[in-house]
């Protein structure tokens, strides 16, 4: 079967062997692939040849033997460890969950790794009704999402992007303000929670607003930039609390199907949008990883098979 591995210059089709499941695994034919960030990231430090892939939508072609999981035909989404990007995915049930034939298979595929990172770094954030929540990075994949849930859960939502055309449609998916990383850490206010991605001078900027007892919660670094705190940053924020999540090491603690169905029933309420900028097909994916790599992708950036 085909599947994109990392190239020297981007993904690239490749012959790789069948996926052989085991009994506790189901066989899924792969329709729609998201990339993220991370796996361009990975992709760079890969020798070529290597095998990528985490977010997946797919029909269930064989169910796993053990009986467990959803039944062949079966309409899914799934969070895989990697192996992703391939025509067939041998996946455990515990990773996936049915999708609504009204979710189209991009929506489905940008589902698993963005929404799940959202929910659990909003779950480390703590209760949110009436609390104010400042999100870096808010015009990308991850950024869009926690706007919708952090708006959903009752908070008011500060989102900061790089650049006025970042900030297209967050408004409408539920900030309450809307500002480049500038105006926010010229802003001042206090402000009860910060979620961060970006790291550097734009993490800098925004926890100066955090204050005493509040809640920093930090799941990248985009920048690659060491970070550099005012000397005071405890001694004027007692009882502040700092989270790191890193989605893989949270899945194994948590049932990823449980969390994946949630993120699927908020889809189908209508109460959460996966917000797909650019859509295009793995034989050419060019030109929608470009978006990606430039900045210029509104929300997540799908492949299709
Ligand atoms: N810890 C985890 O488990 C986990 C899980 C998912 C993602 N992540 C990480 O979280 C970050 C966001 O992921 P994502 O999938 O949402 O990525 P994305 O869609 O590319 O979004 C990245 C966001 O960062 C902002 N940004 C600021 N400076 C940037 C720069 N120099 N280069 C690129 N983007 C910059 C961009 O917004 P502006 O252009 O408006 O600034 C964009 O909204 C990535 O670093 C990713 O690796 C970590």
């Amino acid at each position: 079967m085909k599947a994109l591995v990392s190239g020297d210059s981007g993904p690239r089709l490749d012959s790789v062997a069948e996926p052989e499941p085991r009994p506790d695994q189901a066989l899924v034919e792969v329709h729609a692939i998201a990339v993220n960030r991370g796996e361009l990231a990975l992709m760079g430090q890969l020798p070529p040849g290597s095998r990528l892939g985490w977010d997946v939508a797919g029909t269930v072609l064989r169910a796993a033997a053990d009986g467990s999981g959803p039944a062949a035909g079966t309409r899914v989404t799934a969070l895989a460890e990697r192996d992703g990007w391939a025509e067939r995915i041998a996946l455990s049930p515990t990773r996936l969950t049915p999708v609504p034939g009204g979710m189209d298979w991009p929506a489905a595929a940008a589902l698993p790794v963005a929404g799940l990172t959202a929910l659990y770094a909003l779950e480390y954030a703590g209760p949110l009704l009436g609390r104010s929540v400042v999100i870096t990075g808010a015009g990308g994949g991850v950024g869009r999402m926690l706007v919708q849930l952090a708006a959903a859960a009752g908070a008011e939502v500060i989102a900061q992007v790089g650049s006025p055309g970042r900030a297209e449609g967050l408004r409408a998916l539920g900030a309450h303000t809307v500002e480049t990383y500038e105006e926010g850490a010229a802003a001042g206010g206090p402000v009860d929670v910060l979620v961060d991605s970006v790291g550097g001078q734009v993490l800098a900027g925004a926890f100066g607003r955090v204050r005493p007892g509040g809640t920093l919660v930090c799941y990248g670094n985009t920048v690659r930039e060491e970070l550099r705190l005012p000397m005071d940053w405890g001694h004027a924020r007692p009882g502040l609390r700092i989270s790191y999540l890193h989605l893989f090491d949270e899945v194994t603690r948590r049932s990823v199907a449980r969390d994946l169905a949630s993120l699927v029933r908020l889809v189908a309420e209508g109460r959460l949008t996966p917000e797909v900028a650019a859509v295009g097909s793995w034989s050419d994916p060019e030109p929608a990883l470009d978006a990606l790599r430039q900045r210029r992708a509104n929300g997540k950036v799908v492949l299709t098979l």
